[in-house]
């Protein structure tokens, strides 16, 4: 923390003062050091990192259906023990960014309300359906793939829960892309039936994985205030691009073909062009009405309602405990 950012401190601290309030989160921010929870923050600030972080909790926990769905039909008793714990990462991603989200003031059944009634967004890419196994294969290198392209950025986002959330996601993200690019490689080099299998699974997921990274940044609205208040650290499109130029080398080292004749190394860039996405597509999906959106919505109400009895049970449990703790407290 520089000086002015601690003299900044002890005048909120002395006087409550809003200007004064305002100017300590810029200095915060221009030291590029981190908003915590009690620090005061604008409005629009706590509004967007609510938005943000809870679609990115929503994600998680939605990303993992298309998964799940494998879990009884993986190819080997080590492969189904592998994918079971992939998911229930995914699961722990969404428990420590709820946790975070909650930090901003907005309890987490509001949150959860708001993904249920189909008033908040959570990642395009998981309403595609996951037809193969080799599908498992192009999740993880892919879609984790661009997770961690995004994420890893977010490790230094201004806000402390959110970035420090991050870090751990991170890693385990980090582990699943190589999960399925074991899976993708092993069928690759497979036979021809599995090549062929692992590269049809790459065809369907390589334009949905581009879209993740958000649309152009021309048709972003929040990219820039994010990005000047350090939440985002780059753009949409730079993210997209960083993405393409890291998977062209492997999709050859796959020996699978990345689905986008306009894909080419261009020297005075130095980086990959690629193609022009199917932006209605993304729009269309985002609004509801991808392949899967009505399916994944009604099975997370379905598995929210059948899990009444655990959330029931936990806050028995905490109030048995307080009574317990009150007990003895009264008795000393
Ligand atoms: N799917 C659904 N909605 C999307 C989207 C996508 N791929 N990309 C953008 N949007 C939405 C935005 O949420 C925003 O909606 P809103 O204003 O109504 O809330 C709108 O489209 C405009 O997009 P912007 O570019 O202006 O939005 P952002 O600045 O928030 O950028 C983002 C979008 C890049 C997704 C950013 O929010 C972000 O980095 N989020 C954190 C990461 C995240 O949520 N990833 C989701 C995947 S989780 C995952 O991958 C799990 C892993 O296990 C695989």
């Amino acid at each position: 923390m520089s000086d002015t950012v601690r003299n900044l401190q002890q005048t909120v601290d002395d006087v409550f003062d809003t200007d004064a309030a305002q100017a300590y989160f810029d200095a915060i921010i221009g030291d590029d050091s981190r908003i915590e929870p009690r620090d005061w923050m604008p409005d629009a600030y706590r509004k967007t990192l609510t938005r943000q972080v809870s679609q990115h909790a929503h994600s998680e926990i939605i990303g993992m259906q298309p998964e799940a769905n494998w879990i009884t039909r993986a190819p080997s008793l080590k492969r189904k023990a592998i994918l079971m714990a992939k998911v229930q990462d995914e699961a722990g991603h969404g428990l420590y960014l709820y946790s975070a989200a909650e930090t901003l003031g907005t309890p987490r059944d509001v949150l959860l309300e708001q993904l249920h009634t189909g008033k908040a967004k959570y990642s395009s890419i998981f309403n595609y359906p996951a037809r193969s196994w080799a599908d498992m294969g192009a999740i993880g290198w892919l879609v984790d793939g661009a997770a961690i392209c995004n994420q890893v950025p977010l490790c230094r986002a201004s806000y402390g829960p959110y970035g420090r959330a991050m870090v751990r996601i991170c890693k385990e993200e980090s582990f699943h892309q190589r999960q399925g690019w074991e899976i993708l490689y092993e069928l690759s080099h497979g036979t021809p039936a599995q090549k062929r299998m692992a590269q049809d699974a790459v065809n369907r997921f390589y334009g949905p994985a581009l879209q993740m990274f958000g649309p152009p940044d021309d048709a972003s609205p929040n990219s820039q205030q994010s990005m000047a208040w350090n939440i985002k650290r780059f753009s949409n499109d730079e993210l997209r691009q960083r993405f393409v130029d890291m998977i062209v080398p492997q999709a050859e080292a796959l020996e699978l073909t990345l689905p986008d004749p306009d894909l080419a190394w261009n020297e005075e860039r130095g980086h990959y062009d690629y193609g022009e996405l199917d932006w209605d597509e993304f729009f269309g999906v985002i609004k509801g009405n991808g392949p899967c959106n009505a399916q994944r919505l009604a099975r997370r109400v379905e598995a929210h309602e059948n899990g009444a009895w655990v959330r029931e049970a936990a806050r028995e449990y905490a109030r048995k405990q307080q009574a317990a703790t009150a007990e003895t407290a009264a008795v000393a």
